[in-house]
C-alpha cells in the first residue's frame, strides 16, 4: 500500500492525499514526500501529518540524470508500490521513467490530451473551450502524454479568469488524484499497449 509523493508546490493536491488516507477513503500509505523545492509549502503539509520528507534540491547537481538518480535512490529506500507526481515541476529523465515503468502517475490540470505543459486554464480560456479539467495519467516519456487513468471536466463560465477557472479545477484534482491511487492499489489498473484498462474494462 505504499507509495511516495513527490512535490515542488503548494500541495493542495498532497493535502487531498493526507486528508483521504486519513479519512479511510484511500487505503494507502504515504511513506514519503519528497521536494525538489526547499522551500515548498507542501512539506509544511507533510510534516503536520507526520509524514517523514525529504528535501532533495535539483539546484545541487551538475546534471539531470544525477538529480534523477539521487531521487530513485531515495524512493527506492521506501520501497513504494506506486511513485505519485503532485504539483512535481521538474521533467524527469528517461532513466527515471523506465525505472518506474507502470508505476508512476501524475495529475495534470486540462483534459489531456488537450493542454500538455504549463499555463492551461488561460490557454483553455484562450481556446474558447467549453469545458475544461484534469487528468491523472501514467508517466512516459511524452511529457503529459501518457495512458489517460481518469478525468473530471468542469464548464468554462462566462467571466472566468485562470485563477477562478483554476480553482473550479483543483477541487475536481482533489477528488479523482485519490479515487485513480486506490484504483492503482486495490490492483484494479493494468496498462497495455499504451492503454488502461479498470477492472478489464478499456479506458
Ligand atoms: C496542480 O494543478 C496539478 O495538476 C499541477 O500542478 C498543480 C499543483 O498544485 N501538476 P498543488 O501543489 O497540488 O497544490
Amino acid at each position: 500500500d505504499g507509495i511516495v509523493v513527490l512535490v515542488s508546490g503548494r500541495g493542495s493536491n498532497l493535502q487531498a492525499l493526507i486528508d483521504a488516507v486519513r479519512d479511510g477513503r484511500l487505503p494507502a500509505g504515504i511513506r514519503a514526500v519528497i521536494s525538489n523545492e526547499p522551500g515548498a509549502p507542501a512539506l509544511a503539509r507533510a510534516r503536520t501529518a507526520g509524514i517523514a520528507v525529504h528535501v532533495i534540491s535539483h539546484r545541487d547537481f551538475p546534471a539531470r540524470e544525477q538529480f534523477d538518480r539521487a531521487l530513485i535512490q531515495r524512493i527506492d529506500a521506501c520501497q513504494p508500490r506506486l511513485v505519485v507526481l503532485a504539483g512535481f515541476m521538474r521533467i524527469l529523465g528517461p532513466n527515471f521513467i523506465d525505472h518506474y515503468a507502470g508505476r508512476l502517475i501524475n495529475i495534470h490540470p486540462s483534459l489531456l490530451p488537450a493542454f500538455p505543459g504549463l499555463d492551461t486554464h488561460a490557454r483553455a480560456l484562450q481556446s474558447g473551450a467549453k469545458f475544461h479539467g484534469a487528468s491523472v495519467h501514467f508517466v512516459t516519456h511524452e511529457v503529459d502524454g501518457g495512458p489517460v487513468i481518469v478525468q473530471a471536466a468542469v464548464p468554462v463560465l462566462p467571466g472566468d479568469t485562470p485563477d477562478i477557472l483554476a480553482e473550479r479545477v483543483l477541487a475536481e484534482e482533489h477528488r479523482i488524484y485519490p479515487l485513480a491511487i486506490g484504483w492503482f492499489l486495490a490492483g484494479r489498473l493494468a496498462v497495455a499497449g499504451g492503454r488502461v484498462r479498470l477492472d478489464g474494462e478499456e479506458r
